[in-house]
């Protein structure tokens, strides 16, 4: 297992580094939007948070989730999801993703701590990422949404599971 030695930190985009954040390229492609999507999207939906990937100082990723607490009138039982995550090509495989998705998986803890489940989705196929999740503990809800697998990670503590 890839653990890496570099320290992995989620940060704001700054107009100093929208445009670096923008010439991420995933590999292979057609598994998710391009950031500058991504940030465009993000500028008319409340409920995005977004980041870029560190690894030490190098920009290395993206991410961005679908909090639906972010919203101004939020529901209720709010959900967050995966919305976008890559690492960009010349930085794949070399743990950067994981760790960055255990920062993120903190940050949604320490947001809403009592979430029970943290929700991705992909899309199946040669090259899906859907082994990447899995190896973090997601696990498929046997639902599939626009043709996209979902997958659900369990954030309950472990004496509560099972319960319901
Ligand atoms: C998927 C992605 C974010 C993973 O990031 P990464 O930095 O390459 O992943 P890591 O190096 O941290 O890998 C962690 C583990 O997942 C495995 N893994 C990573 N990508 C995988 C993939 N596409 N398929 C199968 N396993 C994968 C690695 O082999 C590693 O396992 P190991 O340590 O047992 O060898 C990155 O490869 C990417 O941006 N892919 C293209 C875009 C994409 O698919 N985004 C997700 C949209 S839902």
């Amino acid at each position: 297992m890839q653990e890496t030695t570099r320290t992995i930190s989620l940060r704001e985009i700054t107009a100093d580094t929208v445009r670096a954040v923008c010439k991420l390229t995933a590999e292979p492609s057609g598994f998710v939007a391009p950031n500058a999507m991504s940030i465009a999207q993000a500028h008319f939906h409340p409920n995005a948070w977004f980041r870029a990937v560190y690894a030490d100082d190098e920009l290395v990723g993206f991410v961005m989730l679908d909090d639906s607490a972010l919203l101004p009138e939020p529901p209720a039982e709010p959900e967050v999801g995966l919305w976008r995550f890559m690492i960009d090509a010349q930085h794949k495989r070399k743990g950067y993703g994981r760790a960055a998705l255990r920062l993120v998986i903190e940050h949604v803890r320490r947001t809403h701590p009592t979430l029970e489940r943290f929700l991705t989705s992909c899309v199946p196929g040669p090259g899906t990422p859907r082994p990447f999740y899995e190896s973090l503990g997601f696990v498929f809800t046997g639902e599939v949404d626009e043709g996209e697998e979902v997958l659900a990670l369990d954030l309950r503590p472990t004496r509560d599971r099972g319960q319901g």
